[in-house]
């Protein structure tokens, strides 16, 4: 674990509840992702990885690193999030490369899924271009959302219900170059 000192020097002084996942915990458990990952297409299919900006951009970096076949990487820029710390329900898609996702299997990589807006509103979206199949891995998962046209297929950890920052995650832009995931004080 991180020694305070350096925790703080990272988050510019903001002292964190805790750290909820360290960087050898996270590694590991990136590490399995890929090996399932890589062994879930027939072999010679076309994969796409799409990353979910910004958020997953460095588990999505440390993600095909660790899956051991061909794939192409793309990215979608989608915000739900205004600077706070709830979710405003609304989806606006500010960068879609419009990739060709015909015979390809798409795999969607969000950071975070909580309350689920932001992947039913997309996956609708992305089935429509007609992805030989289409899967979400988020690396968190609150499980609290009701309202999830479909269950990730890949969940790096089950979350708790925090805030949660680092590694990707961002509190109205700080803190995602943390190495580790943290939690904000409520
Ligand atoms: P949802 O649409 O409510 O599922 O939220 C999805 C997006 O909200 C994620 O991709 C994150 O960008 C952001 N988000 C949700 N929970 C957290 C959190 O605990 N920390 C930081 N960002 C979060
Ligand atoms: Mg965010």
């Amino acid at each position: 674990m991180p020694d305070t000192d350096l925790t703080l020097a990272r988050t510019g002084g903001r002292a964190l509840s805790r750290i909820v996942y360290d960087e050898e915990q996270i590694a590991a458990r990136v590490r399995e992702m890929g090996r399932e990952i890589s062994a879930a297409y027939p072999e010679g299919d076309p994969l796409l990885v799409l990353g979910l900006l910004k958020g997953s951009f460095i588990f999505l970096s440390d993600l095909v690193r660790e899956i051991t076949r061909p794939l192409h990487v793309d990215f979608l820029v989608a915000s739900s999030y205004g600077s706070g710390t709830t979710s405003s329900g609304r989806v606006q898609l500010l960068y879609d490369p419009n990739a060709e996702f015909a015979g390809k299997h798409v795999i969607l990589v969000e950071d975070i899924v909580d309350s689920g807006t932001t992947l039913s509103r997309l996956i609708p979206m992305l089935e429509e271009r007609g992805p030989a199949s289409l899967e979400v891995c988020t690396l968190l998962h609150k499980h609290v959302a009701s309202r999830l046209v479909r269950e990730p297929r890949w969940v790096g950890f089950d979350a708790p219900h925090e805030f949660l920052i680092g590694y990707g995650l961002d509190h109205s832009e700080d803190y995602r170059n943390l190495p580790f995931i943290g939690s904000l004080p409520a």
